[in-house]
Parts: C-alpha cells; sequence; structure tokens
C-alpha cells in the first residue's frame, strides 16, 4: 500500500516517463546516420540472388534439395516448397502450436526457426507419421476418440503427442514433474502441462487427451 508520503503516479504518466526515457535511451545508443550503411532493398538482394541458398533436408525419410530465400521459416519451406501442407499455419508467432513438427526427434514450432537452420535435419510431418490407408496409431486414436472438430490444430496435436510420449519415455521432465531425477509418469497433469502449447479452438481436449492417453498407456 503507498505511504501518505509516496508520491502518486498516474498511469498515464508511467506510459509518458517511460516512453520520454526509452527515447533517450534510443537516442544516445543511436549511430551517426553518417556511419550507418545504407540499408539494402530485400527485394533487390533477393533478385540479385543474394539471399538465397542451397538447403538439403530429410523430409518424412526423403531427401529434398531446396533452393530457398534464407529468410524462409521452415513451415513455409514444408509448405510453399515442398507442398507438404498438412503442417498447418495458424498463429505464424509461436502461440499455437498448429505448425509443430519433429526434427531430428523433437518437437518444434516451425513457424520460429529458419529452415537455413536445420541443414541435413530428419523432419517428420503429419504426412510422415501415416496415412489414411496405414495410420499412425496416434492419428488412429485421434480418429477413434474423436480427437477434432474442425481438423485445423490436428496435425500440430498428434506430431506434439507423439514427440511428448517419446519425451516421458525418455524420462525428460516437464514444468510440473515433482522429481526431476524421477522417470516421468504422464499423469492427467503432465500431460496437460506438456500439451499446454497445442491449443485446440474447438475445444476437443477432452477427446484428445483420452487419445494421448490411450497409445501412451499401449506402450507403457
Ligand atoms: Fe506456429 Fe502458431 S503457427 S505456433
Ligand atoms: Fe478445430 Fe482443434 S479441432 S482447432
Amino acid at each position: 500500500m503507498d505511504s501518505p508520503t509516496t508520491p502518486m503516479i498516474s498511469r498515464r504518466d508511467a506510459l509518458i516517463v517511460g516512453a520520454a526515457t526509452a527515447a533517450a535511451v534510443s537516442a544516445s545508443n543511436a549511430t551517426p546516420a553518417s556511419a550507418q550503411p545504407a540499408p539494402a532493398s530485400p527485394a533487390a538482394a533477393s533478385a540479385a540472388g543474394g539471399f538465397r541458398t542451397k538447403l538439403s533436408l530429410n523430409v518424412n525419410g526423403t531427401a529434398r534439395a531446396l533452393d530457398v530465400d534464407t529468410r524462409t521459416t521452415l513451415l513455409d519451406a514444408l509448405r510453399e516448397h515442398l507442398q507438404l501442407t498438412g503442417t498447418k499455419k495458424g498463429c505464424d508467432h509461436g502461440q499455437c502450436g498448429a505448425c509443430t513438427v519433429i526434427v531430428d526427434g523433437r518437437r518444434i514450432n516451425s513457424c520460429l526457426t529458419l529452415a537455413v537452420m536445420h541443414e541435413g535435419a530428419q523432419v517428420t510431418t503429419i504426412e510422415g507419421l501415416g496415412t489414411p490407408q496405414n495410420m499412425h496409431p496416434m492419428q488412429a486414436a485421434f480418429v477413434r476418440h474423436d480427437g477434432y472438430q474442425c481438423g485445423y490444430c490436428t496435425p500440430g496435436q498428434i506430431c506434439s503427442a507423439v514427440a511428448v510420449i517419446d519425451e516421458v519415455r525418455r524420462g525428460i521432465p516437464s514444468h510440473v514433474s515433482a522429481d526431476l531425477t524421477a522417470r516421468p509418469i504422464l499423469s492427467a497433469e503432465e500431460l496437460r502441462e506438456r500439451m499446454s502449447g497445442n491449443i485446440c479452438r474447438c475445444g476437443a481436449y477432452s477427446n484428445i487427451v483420452e487419445a494421448i492417453t490411450e497409445v501412451a498407456g499401449s506402450k507403457a
């Protein structure tokens, strides 16, 4: 609580002070304009081939060669260059998990990483887990338990769930693991924590949990 002698500062005053401080710091750190290199136009540099690179990935067991702009995310490389559109773009900011793929055995948000950072990597997308005729056990469990409604989040949910079970099998603790040295058990709390980066706007969570629990149980 404020003491009677504490000067009261309104939120508006605080914002003004903060903005002024940021401007002052920015000005003091600024390099003189004359010392800055002329900004290159990305379009001009790209047209000149300056930002392109060749890249090799192993995607779903097949070697793929790409020639991409170095700013291409792994998500766009998969969707736009390799036409693997099973991986979805939701937020494109690392907040929804729709773009989850498995790279060298670890799940990642493919919208948050550049393709060029994964030269030679083994990438598994939803297309590589199974097919409609030969589904991965996790895909089959999602169907059985009705773990989706619109299906947009589903590829990311399934890739994430497959990786979660592997994380537990390898003894990797999560934020809610009480004992960091004990082998984790995929309790409901652990499962919800580990899948918390995968958002389902349709709210199919209870069925998703059932599907993952079934697969985890059959593997335990
Ligand atoms: Fe990557 Fe949302 S699209 S986290
Ligand atoms: Fe629609 Fe998850 S099933 S967003």
